[in-house]
């Protein structure tokens, strides 16, 4: 959710500290603040808003500093986005500083006890204790170790967090707790960094750090040091970012969001690339689950929040009709509320970008818990969901900086085509070029998307028009579902409307009563191909909705004339094979309300309210 940055090493750490944050604001933007250690006294700053706001304040009134520096961009949890609940949060003594990424939730038992200490809270934030009681650890324990003393306070801490703090006692040291959040090390020749995300020390060094789960970093300019909250020292994993600083780039796009849409044909290509041998067999080494373990598997269930419960629901239909095996598709959050039946037949699939949706790890966990086996589909290496996965599939989309998903969406499509038929591959229930034409097909889906990005201008021009518009309806059927609940919320989350998808044969049972003169509905139209019964349905639908005066936008398979006479826009997509479909038909969607926000004036990199990975429940 929160940002959060630091250095220790000869560059000024103001500078590299915020232009850290600039890379992770997309993760929460509500305000921004920095520390850093200079000539024994801690200077910090913070402010209410975006980044700008704190460059435009440090610009006024420079702080500067020799020692280590750290930084954070907030998504509110405790308290108003205010320049005084900003992180970094510090204690009486102006002595320690620390940020915080998640939730403290026993943080009002301690809050009490620490003002019967006599220390005085500024703010309305769970993070304030953390800081007060470093601060008193470290003065209880009279060794100056702020390692020692971050251990202690996360002995005491319930709930997720990652935590980074400075003191002016050792300034060139940061230390750094981490449970449930993500936070990873950055190696430099002669510094080293901390962030959320490799994203904010890309430009610096590719050397990157895992921490795991409760675990204590310390980080001087030539050292990192590992321990788990006893002190004992831990093993850690190493690894290399595959990609680089340009990556994180706009590239000339005036938003992210712009870009990552035409990044999609690579994204889906590289997430395909090496995953079949020559002779026409997939290979998914990097699963970890043995052809074994997935001939066992007798139940499916599908795990994910928003954008990737989207992808899980596209999933189903693609698993059920190549595998034959019953497959469940629930929204994370809700899923282990209500006692869901798992055993060592069950493959739970757990479908996050990001890999640190707290809602989707504590789903995963549960699974665990119930000897489940559960395979990740991440974007992000080495993030928590994949590392507690018995086995992961990763995504190749690349960074995706801007909050609502899309090259994402698309690569999670691909991986779990991917899935589907690796498991009717070894459970035998396709035959090899049964599987050699779908994977053939799927390897023109890039090629596919160029050509729907291509032909996208009309619908530009058609949300420049619908900018006034106060609802918008989507409408799909079979796979085309899902792609109208992916359209109607990149409409909420970017333009802020109402926007509502429903199975187009649900419309006679409620809906059709909101159609009314000029309501803009959306309709997700199936291939035509051998007389679908499905595609004359919807066509059905279309008309019934027209007749009651809704201006229909129709997106159907380029030649297929019988929705010309009953679409008052006509969006033309390439022919595919049905399952595919949602590769090409969500494309024009994603364009449609990320133009239509822009039409507004919002912000679509970083719409209101929303982060980009939510790491509380
Ligand atoms: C997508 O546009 C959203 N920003 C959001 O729904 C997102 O898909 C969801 O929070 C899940 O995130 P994850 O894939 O990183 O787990």
């Amino acid at each position: 959710m929160c940002g959060i940055v630091g250095y220790v090493g000869p560059q000024p750490a103001l500078e590299v500290v915020v232009n850290g944050l600039a890379r992770l604001e997309y993760r929460g933007y509500d305000s921004a603040g920095v520390a850093v250690l200079g000539r024994g006294a801690l200077h910090t700053d913070k402010r209410a808003g975006k980044l700008a706001n704190l460059r435009r304040a440090l610009e006024e009134r420079p702080i500067s500093g020799d020692g280590a520096g750290i930084g954070h961009t907030r998504w509110a949890t405790h308290g108003a986005p205010n320049d005084v609940n900003a992180h970094p949060h510090v204690d009486n003594d102006n002595r320690v500083a620390i940020v915080h990424n998640g939730i403290i939730e026993n943080f009002a038992a301690l809050r009490l006890e620490l003002e019967e200490q006599g220390c005085k809270f500024l703010s309305e934030t769970d993070t304030e204790v953390a800081s007060h009681l470093l601060s008193t650890t470290l003065a209880s324990r009279g060794d100056g170790d702020l390692a020692g003393a971050m251990r202690d306070v996360c002995k005491r801490l319930e709930g997720a967090f990652t935590l980074v703090a400075v003191s002016t006692d050792d300034p060139d040291l940061v230390v750094a707790a981490r449970r449930n959040s993500p936070l990873v090390v950055g190696r430099g020749e002669g510094e080293n960094f901390l962030a959320s995300d490799v994203a904010a020390f890309i430009a610096h060094t590719r050397e990157a750090v895992e921490l795991g789960q409760d675990q204590v970093v310390e980080l001087r300019a030539d050292s990192v040091v590992v321990t788990d909250y006893d002190g004992d020292p831990v093993e850690v994993n190493e690894y290399h970012v595959d990609w680089d600083a340009s990556a994180a780039e706009k590239d000339g796009y005036d938003y992210f969001m712009l870009k990552e849409i035409v990044e999609q044909p690579r994204a889906v290509a590289d997430t395909l690339l090496g995953r079949v041998t020559v002779d026409g067999q997939l290979t998914l080494d990097e699963m970890r689950l043995s052809p074994a373990e997935l001939r066992g598997v007798e139940k499916i269930v599908i795990i994910a929040c928003g954008t990737s419960y989207h992808a899980g629901l596209i999933a189903k239909y693609a698993v059920e009709h190549w595998c034959r095996i019953p497959c469940e598709v629930e929204v994370a959050s809700e899923f282990r509320y209500r006692d869901p039946i798992l055993d060592q037949q069950t493959l739970v699939i757990a479908i996050s970008q990001s890999g640190e949706s707290m809602d989707t790890l504590m789903a995963v966990r549960y699974a665990r818990e119930q000897r489940a086996k559960v395979l990740a589909i991440c974007n992000v290496n080495g993030s928590t969901i994949p590392r507690e996965s018995d086995g992961v599939l990763y995504t190749h989309a690349g960074p995706e900086v801007g909050v609502a998903a899309t090259k994402t969406f698309l690569t999670q499509l691909a991986a779990c085509y991917l899935i589907g038929l690796y498991l009717a591959q070894v459970r035998g229930m396709k035959f090899g070029d049964e599987i050699n034409a779908v994977i053939a097909q799927l390897a023109t889906m890039p090629e596919q998307i160029e050509k729907v990005l291509d032909t996208v201008q009309p619908v530009r021009e058609l949300a420049h028009s619908l900018a006034d518009a106060d609802t918008v309806l989507f409408l799909g059927r079979h796979v085309g579902y899902p792609v109208a609940m992916e359209g109607a919320l990149k409409l909420k989350e970017l333009a802020y409307m109402h926007a509502e998808a429903f199975a187009a044969g649900e419309l006679k049972h409620g809906p059709i009563a909101l159609i009314e003169e000029g309501l803009p509905v959306v309709v997700v139209v199936p291939s035509p191909k051998g007389r679908s019964v499905l595609h004359d349905k919807i066509v059905s639908n279309i008309q019934e909705v027209r007749a009651r005066g809704a201006r229909t936008i129709v997106i159907a398979e380029e030649g297929d004339e019988s929705v010309r006479p009953y679409s008052d826009v006509l969006i033309e997509i390439p022919a595919v094979p049905t399952l595919l479909q949602p590769i090409v038909s969500t494309i024009p969607m994603q364009v449609f309300a990320c133009e239509l926000a822009l039409a507004k004036g919002n912000d679509v990199d970083q719409p209101r309210n929303l982060a980009k990975s939510v790491t509380v429940e």
